[in-house]
């Protein structure tokens, strides 16, 4: 495939076409992850400046199946606590042969300069509140295997969309697959202007709910509120349980990137009601299976055509 950037920051960097190829390379790789021979020989760096437990490791496994070496680096035992710049600290793992780096960070758009020019192939893992462009990717491939047809699909994201990098890349891919998006939540975690092509912005769940075909929650993001969140009546008005979601008019899966806050956003009789096809439950260990046949898409997309 053509055209794909060298740094993979945003959805935006994607066109429709560069979207359809990876979901479907995905695809290929989710009915037979091993190949080893595909990127054999090149590696990846994973440098994540805040924590994660499912984008770094599956991207690791994602590696592994490809064949790829991998190295995790710690951040805060890098030259960077001596003052050494991040362009510094990219160039010097590239002459070290270092192919490509996921990169995870507390600050919105770490890599956007270095998007001009890359040292060498960078993904971002997810900055701060603005994007996290491969777990958009991953919950396209999980709802293209969960409905037959992607076009018209209601959409429902309900939480803290306001400091959610993952609302802000599924508002920018969803609507390219003419999904429309609905963001709901109370009015402290709706986002002051559109993060994408999403439709609305409601504090109407109930009737939000009657209308949605998937339900998308998001973890309430204690670290990232100046103000303190009334959680009791958070859970009593957008907590989503196994009789709510049983109680709809129809069968609906329930996604969540994870992790997630147990007895708030969702509880734990959903969270045991694994989803297998389109009925209602708990997708999101879909979701973490999903990641690393979307992951290794992206490696082999990103690898073939970056310097
Ligand atoms: N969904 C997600 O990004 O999870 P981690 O923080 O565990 O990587």
């Amino acid at each position: 495939m053509t055209g794909f950037k060298a740094v993979l920051d945003s959805i935006e960097d994607l066109n429709l076409n560069q979207l359809h190829s990876l979901l479907h390379l995905a695809k290929v790789f989710k009915d037979n992850p091993s190949q080893i021979n595909r990127l054999k020989g090149k590696r990846l760096c994973t440098f994540f400046l805040e924590n994660s437990t499912r984008t770094k490791f599956s991207f690791q496994v994602a590696a592994q199946n490809l064949g790829m070496h991998i190295l995790d680096v710690d951040p805060s035992k890098t030259s960077l606590q001596k003052g050494e710049s991040l362009l510094e600290t990219f160039r010097t793992f590239r002459a070290q042969g270092i192919d490509v780096m996921a990169i995870r960070s507390s600050e919105d758009g770490l890599l956007l300069p270095f998007k001009d020019k890359p040292p060498l192939a960078l993904i971002n893992a997810g900055d701060g509140k603005r994007e996290h462009p491969t777990q958009a990717l991953l919950d396209l491939l999980t709802l293209d295997l969960l409905f037959p047809k992607l076009k018209n699909l209601n959409v429902l994201i309900i939480g803290d969309c306001k400091h959610s990098r993952v609302a802000g890349s599924l508002c920018k891919l969803l609507p390219q697959f003419e999904m429309k998006v609905t963001l709901c939540g109370p009015d402290y975690f709706l986002p002051d202007n559109k993060l994408g092509k999403e439709e609305l912005h409601t504090t109407d769940i109930e009737s939000a709910l009657k209308k949605a075909d998937v339900i998308y929650l998001l973890r309430v993001q204690k670290e990232r509120h100046s103000n303190a969140v009334d959680i009791n009546s958070y859970i009593k008005t957008f907590g989503m349980t196994l009789d709510r979601v049983n109680s709809l008019a129809r069968p609906i899966p329930v996604l969540h990137p994870g992790p997630f806050n147990m007895g708030i956003e969702i509880d734990e009789a959903l969270v045991e009601k694994p989803i297998s096809k389109l009925e209602t439950g708990y997708a999101g260990y879909k979701q973490v299976e999903n990641s690393v046949y979307m992951r290794m898409s992206i490696l082999s997309h990103l690898l073939k055509e970056s310097p």
